[in-house]
């Protein structure tokens, strides 16, 4: 596996480096048949915010590999504003954990719910589409060293369950 020797301002990072928040509003047009919003429209967004992470710490082409964990905790409403907040967790070779969080804000009452929560494994790729290794997590703080070391089990875990199941 390749490093990403084309881009020479790469570096290692801490995970508060790469974190995002994304927001958007649900309009009607978001809504599923029993009128709150679809859970396929928030697991877009989930894996889009998710994907700014990895690129953002990857500095590359990085690509959805699974998802795993979505909890769907709360309904989301048409009308309230949802914001998605992702970090990264884990790092391997090529491969990549983002914990994405949702809250949903009802814009009137200014109460916020939060609505669900996933991990996103993304990995990274060179320009023939192939995995190369990304930057290393510089671990901070307490938090940090908490994450990256669960993040290992889960992963550790997914890897076992994608061996059971042959994929
Ligand atoms: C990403 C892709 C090129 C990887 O190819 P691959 O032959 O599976 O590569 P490898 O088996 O060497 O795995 C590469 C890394 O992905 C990880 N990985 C692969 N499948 C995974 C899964 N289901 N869950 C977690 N990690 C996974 C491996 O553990 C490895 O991690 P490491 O480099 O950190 O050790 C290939 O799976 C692909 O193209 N998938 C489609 C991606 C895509 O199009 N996503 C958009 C949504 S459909």
């Amino acid at each position: 596996m390749q490093n990403n020797s084309e881009n020479t301002n790469i570096r290692d990072k801490s995970p508060g480096e790469s974190s995002a928040d994304v927001i958007v509003r649900m309009f009607p047009s978001d809504a599923n048949p029993a009128g709150n919003v679809f859970g396929g429209e928030i697991l877009k967004h989930i894996d889009m915010v998710a994907g700014i992470v990895a690129q953002r710490h990857s500095q590359s082409n990085a690509v959805t590999v699974s998802m795993d964990s979505v909890n769907f905790i709360k309904p989301v409403f048409v009308g309230n504003v949802l914001k998605l907040n992702a970090r990264i967790n884990y790092v391997h070779n090529s491969s990549m954990e983002i914990e994405v969080k949702a809250e949903a804000e009802d814009i009137v009452t200014g109460i916020k719910t939060v609505t669900g929560t996933a991990f996103v494994t993304f990995v990274g790729l060179d320009k023939n589409g192939k995995p190369q290794h990304v930057p290393k997590l510089l671990l901070k703080t307490d938090e940090d060293r908490i994450k990256f070391e669960e993040g290992k089990i889960r992963m550790e875990e997914r890897l076992k369950l994608r061996k059971k199941s042959n994929v």
